[in-house]
């Protein structure tokens, strides 16, 4: 899409070529709708092995979605995924797959000094009009820019989990994003066939915005439950027949991921120490240091097969 007003017509261009750093649950499952929307997707992670799993688990994504959708005709299903598949290519080495992007999108680890090293590095090699964005739940979308000279193509873009199912992107600019980057970032979430919200930076950096509330809501819960209030199981039924969520907020944590769930938790302790709410919780910090992530290890608040 071309856009008449901009004095840049090569910033308008549409992002058709998109850059994923991070083949985990998010990167892989944003992989996945930007492949099926018809965008040309490199899929970047630290080594082979974890970018052949998450290939995997996109085809077999996939499959699920064709056996409902193709039911009766299982030509066109299978073509259809190899469709999609076609439009995924993999690399372990960021800098050599950046040449001809439009959009670097970031879903790594959540740690402020790798991403911003990440970026930084990044930005001496891709092309001026390439857009950078993070994924991240937590961390200062500025924060994460200053490692860059490009803070003008700077923004944010979170989508929520599992990114197939749901809908939600919040769409995230700093003070120094420009309008052209933010309205790519929002036709790019529309082309994905998601739902955008725009999202202000507050002082703090941090944008005023869903995971907020998001996140409050399973933290209180682990804090009731550390208190001997109430059993998970417990609240998690009550959160989800009382409260109409989808899952209780200990399921939640489970599939956010508890590595993830505590880098959300120290930072938010961090910035504000004084605030009983915010205080960390032995509970999280014993099953993270024990390697329980939750959904993804096999076990996190529950067990899983
Ligand atoms: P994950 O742990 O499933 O995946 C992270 C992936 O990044 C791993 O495959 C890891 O090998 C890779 N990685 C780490 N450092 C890297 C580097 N320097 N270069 C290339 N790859 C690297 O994590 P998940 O859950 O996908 O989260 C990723 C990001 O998305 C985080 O910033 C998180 O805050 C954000 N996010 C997570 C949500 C969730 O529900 N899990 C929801 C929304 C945002």
């Amino acid at each position: 899409v071309i856009r008449g007003l901009s004095s840049s017509a090569v910033r308008n261009a549409a992002i058709k070529h998109v850059t994923i750093i991070g083949g985990g649950q998010m990167g892989a499952g944003i992989a996945q709708v930007a492949a099926t929307t018809g965008h040309s997707v490199v899929l970047v992670d630290t080594n082979e092995e974890i970018l052949k799993k998450s290939a995997k688990g996109i085809e077999g994504s996939l499959k699920r979605v064709v056996k409902k959708k193709f039911a009766d005709k299982p030509d066109a299903g299978a073509e259809f995924i190899a469709k999609v598949m076609a439009n995924v290519s993999i690399s372990t080495d960021a800098a050599s797959v950046v040449g001809s992007t439009d959009l670097v999108l970031e879903a790594i680890v959540e740690n402020l000094k790798i991403k911003q090293g990440l970026f930084g590095a990044l930005d001496k090699v891709a092309p001026a009009h390439t857009i950078f964005a993070s994924n991240t739940s937590s961390l200062p979308i500025t924060d994460i820019a200053s490692s860059t000279s490009r803070l003008d193509r700077f923004g944010g873009l979170h989508f929520f989990n599992p990114v197939p199912m749901m809908k939600l992107v919040e769409v995230i600019g700093t003070s120094a994003t420009s309008q052209d980057t933010f309205d790519s970032l929002l036709a790019f979430s529309k082309a994905l066939g998601k739902t955008p919200v725009s999202c202000k930076v507050r002082s703090s950096g941090i944008p005023y915005d869903t995971i907020h509330y998001v996140h409050h809501m399973p933290f209180r819960s682990i804090r009731l439950h550390e208190r001997g209030h109430g059993s998970k199981e417990d609240i998690d039924i009550a959160m989800k027949l009382g409260a109409g969520y989808p899952m209780g907020p200990f399921e939640l944590l489970d599939y956010v991921g508890l590595d993830t769930a505590k880098f959300i938790m120290d930072g938010w302790v961090e910035k504000d120490p004084g605030n009983p709410l915010m205080q960390p919780s032995e509970m999280l910090n014993k099953l993270v240091a024990e390697g329980k992530f939750g959904k993804k290890t096999g076990e996190g608040f529950y067990k899983y097969k």
